[in-house]
């Protein structure tokens, strides 16, 4: 299987089980305009994010790592009325065009966007005690995952959901020597959440439009 039967699969699956949803394409229209990365979580990935959200019966959600806010829409149409998520983003373009999706896709309401370097905005949110969230989301900067894992279980409660993207990198997560920074950072994520008691965790491998990583998906109890 290459990534061209992937992508294809993923079309599969987005043209079986989903809606035609102008208002996530208009998303990535603007991000594409701004010339914003296309390292947003697939549509497939961004529907397994709002489950996840509606499973774990979040009301409290936190994201880092913002960028066009395409995976925030999709955690956001999946809180209730009352619920709210707040999204870091160091780049203030991002932020800009994230804002103006959230406004385009009707969650404005729910999504608080903080713009400025994350562990700031984190340390903000403790001094706020702006916690417990019910789910965190982790997909920023790779090497400061663990100090987001840290972050994320001091703004959570048992039963917090925390959820890391991108700890496979196409399986280079097995390199050691520390030459990439981001599979470093991968395997610092693995690292925290094995030796950390206080959480239970997986890593599901995932290939699609996306080419092949995966997500670590964690407890807090
Ligand atoms: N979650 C998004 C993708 C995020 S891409 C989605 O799936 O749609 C990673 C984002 O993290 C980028 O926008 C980048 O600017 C941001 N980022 C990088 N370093 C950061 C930091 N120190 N603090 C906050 N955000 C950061
Ligand atoms: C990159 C970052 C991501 O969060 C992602 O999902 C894919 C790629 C990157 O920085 O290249
Ligand atoms: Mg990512």
């Amino acid at each position: 299987m290459s990534k061209t039967s992937w992508a294809a699969v993923d079309d599969y699956i987005v043209g079986s089980l989903f809606e035609a949803d102008p208002v996530l394409d208009a998303v990535l229209a603007a991000n594409h305009d701004h010339g914003l990365p296309a390292i947003d979580v697939s549509p497939a990935q961004g529907k397994l994010l709002s489950l996840l959200v509606c499973i774990q019966g979040a009301k409290k959600v936190l994201e880092i790592g913002t960028l066009g806010g395409y995976s925030t829409v999709w955690m956001a149409r999946a809180l209730p009325v009352d619920g709210k998520i707040v999204t870091l983003e160091l780049d203030p373009l991002h932020a800009d065009v994230a804002q103006s999706n959230f406004e385009r896709a009707g969650v404005s309401e729910r999504v608080e966007l903080r713009v400025g370097p994350a562990l700031q905005s984190l340390a903000a949110l403790g001094a706020e005690n702006a916690g417990p969230f019910d789910l965190v989301f982790i997909d920023a900067d790779k090497p400061n995952n663990p100090h987001y894992l840290s972050w994320a279980m001091r703004l959570s409660r048992p039963g917090t959901v925390i959820i890391c993207d991108n700890v496979i990198r196409d399986g280079a997560v097995l390199d050691q020597g520390g030459r990439d920074p981001n599979v470093e950072g991968a395997r610092a994520a693995f690292s925290f959440i094995g030796g950390e008691k206080h959480l239970d965790g997986t890593a599901i491998q995932t290939v699609g439009a996306k080419g092949y990583d995966g997500f670590a998906i964690a407890i807090v109890n």
